[in-house]
């Protein structure tokens, strides 16, 4: 789930490894560890908590440390056993001689274990991982081959993993090899580097190997060959990394969701560019494969997603089926991938995922391929393995997102969906072309508008001081914004721990209504359109039990003086595209709840950034 870094070459490897770890601390941690080839053995050192805690074990042994140059290094996100020094990465063989750093989940380590201890392995952590330590060294005393002792082991393992491994008797050297989980080799000059995300390594080089699962890869100083699991080499495909490192700098905010939410205006401005040029001109999406033909004759679309993605997919949803008269369902990947799902060729199945390595997202969309559906994957990261399993691939291009907290991904997945939507309505014709020139009209000027809400953001400021001593937290809406409840409850949930949901505000009376009393706040997002007087009744009747009720509007009606305590206002817009105005404001809500809380905005308690186990 979390991060690995390792690196064998001619410069000291410490800092090396700290600083990659570092570069991933964003994905979500709860402990960390590096072990290092030294002279005669293999160190290993770890620490509970934050990366400055393992600093602080490395520094009373700098001296010893310093000359080593090849070592592997772990953030661990606990799924086995608690977050513990003893549970931390990285493990050994009994003996101390192999060393094991992982990220993901073995499925069948329990039955691995049984086996192991059966013949004389004595296990010091509760984690899955140390299994595969003990298995890797039983084989290794017999073939005493490090790269074909993983290959073996690997065949006997179940579930997913990126492995990174050291032997003291091979030294310089590192074998990794992964299954459904991501794992990229940097090449420099005389040194390797492996890890699980770019930002690891991208400082040192931005010459790159993917490695696909089962692969196999042994990493000397000079030397790196791949091989698949029954050892036949393959030739090592170089790619050039298209990333810079300065997109991991706070530039001057406080938190890096800060500084990704104020960037969602550009960010919307760079989708646009070579897509929607003017209000009269069409669409264009090369990045979409599918033929005017089939695209005409698709009878429905399924769009699979997990937490704010799949917010995003609901939003999806509405507007395809307003814009494209073709029916859509949505559902979380975790759910769909557990039950009977009718897919076929006429189904366009949508993958939607910031990251494009959530593993429930990649087990459907794996799942949809082989029942001969197109794939369209729309990710921030179109290195992803999503990316290399689409038969359309529409990258959103919103920049590294470091705070695990999604906010411009999510702006960008909205805008993504809105063009998608667009694009099929102008080839099946379903729109009127007024209704066409008037929408690309405003989403052009989408961006400004989003830059004058960020501009006033102390009124939101106030609103989140105001309301942060509260334990529960309540968002109404309906129609196309209820994603947008859901989304700003799930912001305030992540990372503030305040116990915030959403609700489609005609089911408020259907039973939450009985929590509402004086202490609980209701924020109801009332853009004006469809739905707007529905919502202003449903907000009366909170009101009528002493909620304490806040609005998110565009609009200026005086009544809602009355009605509500707060009011935040937001530029006015279009109804079909407010879910991108609305959310701007419940991002900002939370992340001045949080940090007026003072809780760890970036990478919050118990979350990680790409969820890589299912
Ligand atoms: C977003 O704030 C969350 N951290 C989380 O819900 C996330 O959206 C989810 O895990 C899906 O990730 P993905 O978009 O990378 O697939
Ligand atoms: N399952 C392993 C553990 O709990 C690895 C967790 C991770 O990916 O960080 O130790």
């Amino acid at each position: 789930m979390c991060g690995i870094v390792g690196y064998t070459g001619k410069r000291p490897v410490v800092d090396i490894l700290l600083d990659g770890l570092e570069q991933l601390e964003y994905r979500g941690y709860d402990s960390s560890g590096i072990a290092l080839k030294c002279a005669d053995s293999i160190k290993v050192y770890k620490a509970e908590g934050k990366l400055k805690n393992l600093r602080e074990e490395l520094s009373s042994h700098a001296y010893e440390l310093t000359k080593s140059v090849t070592g592997i290094g772990h953030i661990r996100w606990a799924t086995h056993g608690a977050p513990t020094v003893v549970n931390a990465h990285p493990h050994t063989c009994g003996c101390g001689k192999l060393v094991i750093v992982h990220n993901g989940i073995i499925e069948n380590y329990k039955e691995l274990k049984t086996e192991l201890e059966a013949k004389g392995c004595k296990f010091k952590s509760q984690t899955d991982t140390e299994a595969v330590a003990h298995l890797i060294a039983s084989i290794y005393g017999e073939v005493k081959d490090l790269t074909k002792s993983v290959q073996l082991a690997a065949k006997k393992l179940e579930g997913a993993y990126a492995l990174c491994i050291m032997h003291n008797d091979e030294p310089g050297k590192i074998v990794a090899t992964k299954r459904n989980a991501p794992l990229i080799i940097g090449i420099g000059e005389n040194e390797f580097y492996v890890a699980s995300d770019v930002p690891a390594f991208i400082k040192h080089t931005k010459k790159a190997v993917y490695l696909t699962d089962n692969q196999v890869a042994t990493l000397t100083a000079e030397t790196l060959k791949i091989e698949d699991e029954n050892e036949n080499e393959i030739p090592v495909k170089v790619e050039q990394l298209p990333w810079e490192p300065v997109a991991l700098s706070k530039m001057g905010y406080k938190h890096f969701m800060l500084k990704e939410i104020h960037e969602q205006p550009d960010v919307i401005r760079n989708i646009l560019v070579g897509k929607l040029h003017t209000c009269d001109s069409p669409i264009v999406l090369d990045e979409v494969k599918l033929t005017r033909q089939t695209l005409k004759d698709l009878n429905r679309i399924q769009i699979i997603a997990c937490g704010t993605s799949l917010h995003a997919a609901m939003v999806g949803k509405y507007i395809i089926e307003n814009f494209c008269s073709i029916p859509v369902d949505v559902e979380a990947s975790s759910e769909y991938i557990y039950r009977k799902t009718v897919t076929d060729a006429h189904t366009l199945v949508i993958g939607v995922s910031q990251s494009g390595e959530t593993a429930d997202t990649l087990t459907a969309i794996k799942q949809s391929k082989s029942r001969g559906s197109h794939i369209l994957i729309i990710t921030n990261r179109p290195d992803s393995a999503m990316a290399r399993e689409a038969d359309s691939l529409v990258p959103v291009s919103a920049g590294i997102e470091v705070s695990v907290a999604a906010t411009k991904s999510y702006i960008a997945q909205l805008t993504s969906f809105y063009l998608l939507a667009l694009y099929m309505a102008e080839i099946k014709g379903t729109m009127a072309q007024s209704d066409l020139t008037n929408l690309k009209s405003e989403m052009l000027a989408l961006p400004q508008k989003i830059e004058q809400i960020l501009a006033h953001k102390e009124n939101i400021q106030k609103c989140a001081r105001k309301y942060s001593n509260t334990r529960d937290f309540i968002y109404i809406a309906r129609g196309l914004n209820y994603p947008t409840a859901l989304e700003g409850a799930l912001k305030l949930k992540e990372i503030s721990y305040i116990n915030a949901t959403g609700y489609p505000a005609g089911e408020l009376k259907h039973g939450p209504i009985a929590m509402l009393d004086e202490t609980m706040p209701v924020l109801s997002i009332l853009m004006k359109g469809t739905v707007y007087e529905k919502l202003l009744s449903n907000s009366e009747e909170a009101k009528a039990r002493n909620a304490r009720m806040i609005a998110l509007t565009n609009s200026t009606d005086e009544k809602l003086q009355d009605l509500f305590d707060y009011i935040i206002t937001v530029p006015d817009v279009t109804e079909l595209l407010s879910p991108i105005i609305a959310v701007v404001p419940l991002q900002l809500i939370a992340y001045y709840i949080a940090e007026f809380l003072g809780k760890d905005v970036d990478q919050p308690r118990n979350l990680a950034k790409s969820v890589t186990v299912e």
